[in-house]
């Protein structure tokens, strides 16, 4: 398993104005590298899973976040898993694997990405004969740089929808570490951003991991474009006031309908946006699109632990006594989504009929 052309691809460009140089996955000396989120942004460390079950946890408990990139890790999760599997047995690793791909698929619910990857790798496993762990691992850097591709496709794509002066909101974090790289919505803002056409960026907190906070405004003002952080209950405000044209924001799963899952907290952007007449642009890969459920309303809903809202940096915020209901995602209906950006194309006001004609032009 040595360095190729395609792991090259997937190194961060930092010239040029570019404004892309931060890699959250990285397969490095045969071993999976991933940046750890939750440190950021006061420190940048690294974890390096051995196993197929130390991969499960980094998506599980977070190291690793956002659609694209908990596929991409979980794709290089069965690389070390059939390894090891191949060690074990020869002649049974492929049956032994099929625990492992469940235990990668559990660890968090809600992106399809993951499930996704992992079919992929499924099917690539079925046409291997003898060491698996070769063509598996060309399969997952496959996997992370389309996604890279997709998303530099998507910023031009969406960025082209923007005129010059208008000032965006984005939520969560949708950028380099959600990704393969570039990002999904944030990609489409460094995209216009480099094209000049941005007056402003102003980016939601995301509580309660302030995925917005720690991470978008590290991503940012790393790669030197300036951000305004507003708390969560702040955008409708923003928009009131006139002071964004646009909401611009990622998706963990679009179903057949155009119904959006995203980030706890999207649909009451869309609902503000609907009503102050801001354009809402869902930016997201067609690994994303899921056309095997007919609308949101059937997507399972991650809930995470109340303690992730009770408490704040390690420590308790809420009155001793009170409990908490800490879904991370919500469902945002398709008649509230003006723009759904893929790389494949542009859907203005995304319904049933232009997803079916989107999917139809995807390979
Ligand atoms: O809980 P997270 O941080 O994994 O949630 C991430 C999001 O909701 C993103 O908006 C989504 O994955 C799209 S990222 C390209």
């Amino acid at each position: 398993m040595n360095t190729t052309d395609e792991e090259q691809a997937i190194t961060p460009e930092t010239s040029g104005g570019v404004h892309d140089s931060i890699r959250a996955i990285q397969w490095l000396d045969n071993r999976l590298c991933l940046l750890d989120q939750r440190c950021l942004p006061f420190e940048e460390r690294y974890q390096y899973p051995v196993d197929v079950t130390e991969v499960a946890g980094s998506i599980r408990d977070m190291v690793v976040r956002g659609a694209p990139a908990i596929g991409i890790t979980a794709a290089y999760g069965v690389v070390l898993a059939a390894r090891d599997r191949y060690a074990q047995s020869p002649d049974g690793w492929l049956g032994l694997l099929a625990e492992d791909i469940r235990m990668l698929a559990s660890a968090r619910p809600t992106a399809v990405n993951l499930s996704w990857a992992l079919r992929r790798m499924e099917r690539c496993c079925a046409t291997i004969a003898g060491d698996p762990a070769g063509e598996l691992l060309n399969e997952a850097r496959r996997i992370h740089t389309e996604d890279l591709a997709a998303n530099r496709r998507m910023g031009e794509h969406g960025a082209a929808l923007i005129p010059a002066g208008d000032s965006v909101l984005t939520y969560c974090n949708t950028g380099s570490l959600a990704t393969g790289g570039y990002g999904t919505a944030l990609g489409v803002i460094r995209s216009a951003w480099r094209a000049g056409a941005l007056n402003r960026v102003f980016a939601g907190e995301t509580r309660p991991w302030l995925q917005g906070a720690r991470l978008t405004a590290w991503e940012l003002t790393r790669d030197r474009i300036p951000v305004t952080l507003i708390t969560d209950n702040a955008a409708a405000y923003l928009m009131q006031t006139r002071q964004v044209q646009w909401v611009i924001l990622g998706s963990d799963r679009v179903t057949a309908n155009g119904d959006v899952i995203n980030k706890i907290g999207t649909y009451n952007l869309a609902i503000s946006c609907r009503h102050h007449g801001v354009r809402f642009m869902v930016v997201a890969p067609c690994s994303t699109l899921d056309f095997t459920l007919n609308d949101g309303q059937a997507v399972e809903i991650e809930e995470r632990p109340a303690d992730e809202v009770l408490n704040l940096a390690g420590r308790r915020i809420a009155a001793e006594g009170a409990t908490a209901w800490n879904p991370a995602f919500d469902m945002t209906p398709a008649s509230l989504v003006d723009y759904l950006v893929t790389e494949n194309g542009v859907i203005q006001a995304p319904d049933r009929q232009k997803l079916a004609a989107l999917k139809s032009l995807s390979p």
